[in-house]
This record gives C-alpha cells, sequence and structure tokens, in this order.
C-alpha cells in the first residue's frame, strides 16, 4: 500500500496546531464524532482541566549524561512511553485509515492498540506496523461479543497478525452522545467495522417487551467478571482492562489475573461527569500499591502531560485525538510528526525537571506550593 502524503502545513508545531487544522478539513458531522464527548462533556474538559492545573517542579544543573526515555513494558522494551490509543474508524479522518497510522506510529518507535471497530483489517494493519520497523508493541482492542465463538475467532486474528497483548474495553457498554446525535453523525458508505462483518445477529432480548432501552437492550449482551476467566482462558496473551476508573475495580482486575490496568473514562465520552484520568490516578496507584502497571489516558497533548501522568503513578499513557487530527492533516507522516513532537516535548520536560529516565520521575516533580 502506498500512501499520498499531503506536505504538513508549515507553523504547525504542537498538538493543538494539528486539531486546529483537522477541524477545518473534516466533515462536520465525522468531526462531531471524532471530538466529541457524552452528554455535556464535562469529563472531556476535565480531563484538559485536570493537568493544567497541575504546576511543574524546576531544577536546574542537573547531569543528564546518558539521559533516556526507555522503559520496559510487559516484557517488552518501549522507546519512550506513549503509545496510540484504540480508537475506531481511522478511514474517517484519511483514506488509508488504520494502516497509515500504524505506518506513522511505526516509523517513530511508537506502540499502537488497534481497535475492534477499525476501519481496515488487523492484518493489513500489521503488515503497515511490520513495514514502518515496528519496533514498539502492536496490542488488540477487545470489545466482547454477545457470540463467544465469534469473539474467539477475532481473538484468534488478532494473535495471528502478531499482536502482542489484548486490551479489554469495559467502560463503553452504553453512552449518551448529544454532540454526535445533534450532527446526526453516521458512518459513511463504505466504511464499517470490519472485524465485525459476518457477527450474528443478537439473540432477542430476554425480557421481551423492553421497558429500558438501556437495562433491557444493549446491557443484556454486555460483559461481566464472570467473563474474564472465559477471556483468559481463550487467549493465551496477556490482558490489560481499559476504562477502569475505581481503585477497588482495580484490585480487582489484579486479583483476576489482568497484566495491567488503562486507567481512562475513554476520553470523556462514557460516563459524563466522571473525574480527569490524572485525578483518579494518586488514589488508583496507592490502593494498588504496584501490583499491576497503571497506563493512562484522556487529554494527553503535551510532553509535560506524560511527565505528569508518570509523576503521579503511571506506568506509560496513551494518545487519543491528536493522533487522528494529525492523520486527517497529513497522512502517516503527520502521525510520525506528532509523536515526535510529544516525545520531544517530553525530553525537554524531563530535562528541565532534572530526571534523566523515567524511573526518576516521581511525585517530587509536581509543584506543591
Ligand atoms: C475512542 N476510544 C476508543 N476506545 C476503545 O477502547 N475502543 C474504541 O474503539 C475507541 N474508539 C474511539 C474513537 C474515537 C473517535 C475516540 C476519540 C476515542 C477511546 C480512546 O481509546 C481513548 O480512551 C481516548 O480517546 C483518550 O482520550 P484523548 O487522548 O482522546 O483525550
Ligand atoms: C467510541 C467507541 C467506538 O468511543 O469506543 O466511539
Amino acid at each position: 500500500m502506498s500512501f499520498v502524503a499531503p506536505p504538513i502545513p508549515p507553523g504547525i508545531v504542537c498538538a493543538a496546531d494539528y486539531e486546529a487544522e483537522a477541524r477545518q478539513r473534516m466533515d462536520a458531522t465525522a468531526w462531531a464524532y471524532l471530538s466529541g464527548g457524552s452528554a455535556d462533556e464535562l469529563t472531556l474538559r476535565w480531563n484538559r482541566e485536570g493537568f493544567d492545573r497541575l504546576r511543574l517542579r524546576g531544577r536546574v544543573l542537573a547531569d543528564m549524561a546518558g539521559a533516556n526515555t526507555r522503559l520496559d513494558l510487559l516484557g517488552a522494551p518501549l522507546e519512550h512511553p506513549m503509545l496510540v490509543a484504540p480508537m475506531a474508524f481511522h478511514r474517517l479522518a484519511h483514506p488509508g485509515g488504520e494502516a497509515a497510522t500504524a505506518l506513522g506510529a511505526a516509523a517513530v518507535g511508537t506502540g499502537m492498540v488497534v481497535s475492534t471497530q477499525s476501519s481496515i483489517p488487523v492484518e493489513e494493519i500489521a503488515a503497515q506496523y511490520a513495514a514502518g520497523g515496528g519496533r514498539a508493541p502492536l496490542w488488540f482492542q477487545l470489545y466482547l461479543q454477545h457470540d463467544r465463538g465469534f469473539t474467539r475467532a477475532l481473538i484468534q486474528r488478532a494473535e495471528a497478525a502478531g499482536c502482542t497483548a489484548l486490551v479489554l474495553t469495559v467502560d463503553a457498554p452504553v453512552s449518551i452522545r448529544n454532540r454526535e446525535a445533534r450532527a446526526g453523525f453516521a458512518l459513511p458508505p463504505g466504511m464499517e467495522a470490519v472485524h465485525l462483518r459476518g457477527l450474528p445477529p443478537a439473540p432477542p432480548n430476554r425480557a421481551g417487551m423492553a421497558e429500558s432501552a438501556v437495562f433491557q437492550g444493549m446491557l443484556d449482551a454486555a460483559p461481566t467478571w464472570r467473563d474474564l476467566e472465559w477471556l483468559r482462558a481463550a487467549t493465551r496473551l496477556p490482558i490489560l482492562l481499559k476504562g477502569v476508573t475505581d481503585p477497588e475495580d482495580a484490585l480487582r482486575a489484579a486479583g483476576e489475573g489482568m497484566a495491567g490496568i488503562i486507567l481512562s473514562n475513554h476520553g470523556g465520552r462514557a460516563l459524563d461527569t466522571l473525574p480527569a484520568t490524572i485525578d483518579l490516578l494518586p488514589p488508583m496507584a496507592e490502593r494498588l500499591g504496584g501490583q499491576l502497571p497503571i497506563l493512562l489516558d484522556g487529554g494527553i497533548r503535551r510532553g509535560t502531560d506524560v511527565v505528569k501522568a508518570l509523576a503521579l503513578g503511571a506506568k506509560a499513557v496513551l494518545v487519543g485525538r491528536p493522533v487522528l487530527h494529525a492523520l486527517a492533516v497529513g497522512g502517516p507522516v503527520g502521525v510520525a510528526h506528532l509523536l515526535k513532537i510529544l516525545r520531544t516535548e517530553l525530553e525537554a520536560a524531563m530535562a528541565l525537571t532534572g530526571c534523566r529516565d523515567l524511573a526518576s520521575i516521581g511525585p517530587e516533580v509536581i509543584w506543591r506550593g
């Protein structure tokens, strides 16, 4: 596959610049889907405000010889602590879709999580990831389907394509998307969740006549804690649970054999008025006491945000919407450029807080004045 690489417009120097440019270029209803959150979008806003409120503590004259951003994540080496978050339908942003994203991410050594609802098959995404150098992990995000056999086959496809972990997303069995609904968002013709082709129809509601669209509708098929045992038996891959916000749920996940937690409020797209993820991090890190790695997403737009997340107990972070903005503007080149910008910002923030490696980024880098 080859991609037309439009030149990156001059003047794009940070994630916010990509957002402004992408907004000009994207179709208004696709923009509503991509950038929107749930209901009043308070959580969406708070994710950003949570980072903006935190201030950093600058340290001078630190010896930065041998400085690096390396880490091990689930036994695999990573050059820096950022991964591309799983997001549906990248073709809304660029005709090359997830394959273009994968090429851009791989080119700059960034891990990527492929969504169950991707608009390109995982095999093609993995091939582009490998073509780009593929030296960071490629993971697969799973939405458990009502049909176990279908779900098992999907897991096997992800394994065969070379994905090295499963990310089970558990926070969005339902969501109230007012912005999307107002804009009348619908997938354009020819675009679909390709992995869900051939999924048998859901069985009729157990309750017959539904009194509630939610309880007797979608939630009938939503997974529960009981399904984790089935999932562990269905794969040899490590499983991370994504969308956990409560410390007690995180602790339970550790007890259920999960390999990691992704502390996420789905970028403000699931339950509105959940706190910002950065505010949820300290209590979760304390409750887990290092039993499992915590990854965090929601509102990461700057290298300083990454430092703040690591300072408060995250092992790594995932970047969502900015990747799609960069994809819309510059295809794979845009994605690589954005990720490079974030990495450079992270390194600058480490240098100016006197942290020569990720292990040195502790709570003391947050200003407590
Ligand atoms: C998402 N997210 C998401 N999560 C997931 O587990 N599976 C999915 O298919 C999707 N799809 C999706 C589509 C779009 C358009 C967006 C914006 C988000 C949530 C995503 O993984 C992540 O949690 C948030 O996007 C992180 O927040 P930021 O970085 O976008 O603020
Ligand atoms: C979303 C779903 C696909 O956030 O997770 O739109």
